[in-house]
């Protein structure tokens, strides 16, 4: 079935199974790889996309379900003003261990900072409480989503 689908504000064609998840159109058809499959199942956070500016696991968003809903990857959270902060203090504070989680990490901070702009560490921690870190990087992901607001 062929889908338009709204991605850092280019349409891409695609021809797909409607209930095929969104995180794999992004990886396999799209190539776009920087959003990770960790479980596959909701529970990690790995996956993490914003529709519509919403932070969802995209390994549980079928791809028929987001319409003409805008979706941001981590490739263009940069251009957001909450992600490029993010994304500094996340270089200056060196939250990265493995890095594979980080990018779902970014993006639900992302979600977090557009609607709590001074988060309290109660909001950071119910934010972030589904995205994993097998590193164990949260109290640097923490620093970090304070000191870029500020
Ligand atoms: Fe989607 Fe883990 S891969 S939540």
């Amino acid at each position: 079935m062929a889908f338009t689908l709204k991605i850092n504000g280019t349409p891409h064609e695609v021809d797909v199974d409607g209930d095929i998840p969104l995180l794999w159109v992004l990886r396999d058809v799209l190539g776009m790889t920087g959003t990770k499959f960790g479980c596959g199942q909701g529970l990690c956070g790995a996956c993490t996309v914003h529709v519509d500016g919403q932070a969802v696991r995209s390994c549980q968003t079928p791809v028929d379900s987001v319409g003409d809903s805008a979706i941001t990857t981590i490739e263009a959270i940069g251009q957001a003003p909450q992600g490029a902060a993010l994304q500094k203090a996340w270089l200056e504070l060196e939250v990265v261990q493995c890095g594979y989680c980080q990018s779902g990490q970014i993006m639900s901070a992302a979600a977090l900072l557009k609607d709590t702009p001074k988060p309290t560490d109660d909001d950071i921690d119910a934010a972030m409480s589904g995205n994993v870190c097998r590193c164990g990087t949260y109290q640097r992901i923490r620093a970090a989503i304070k000191h870029a607001a500020g």
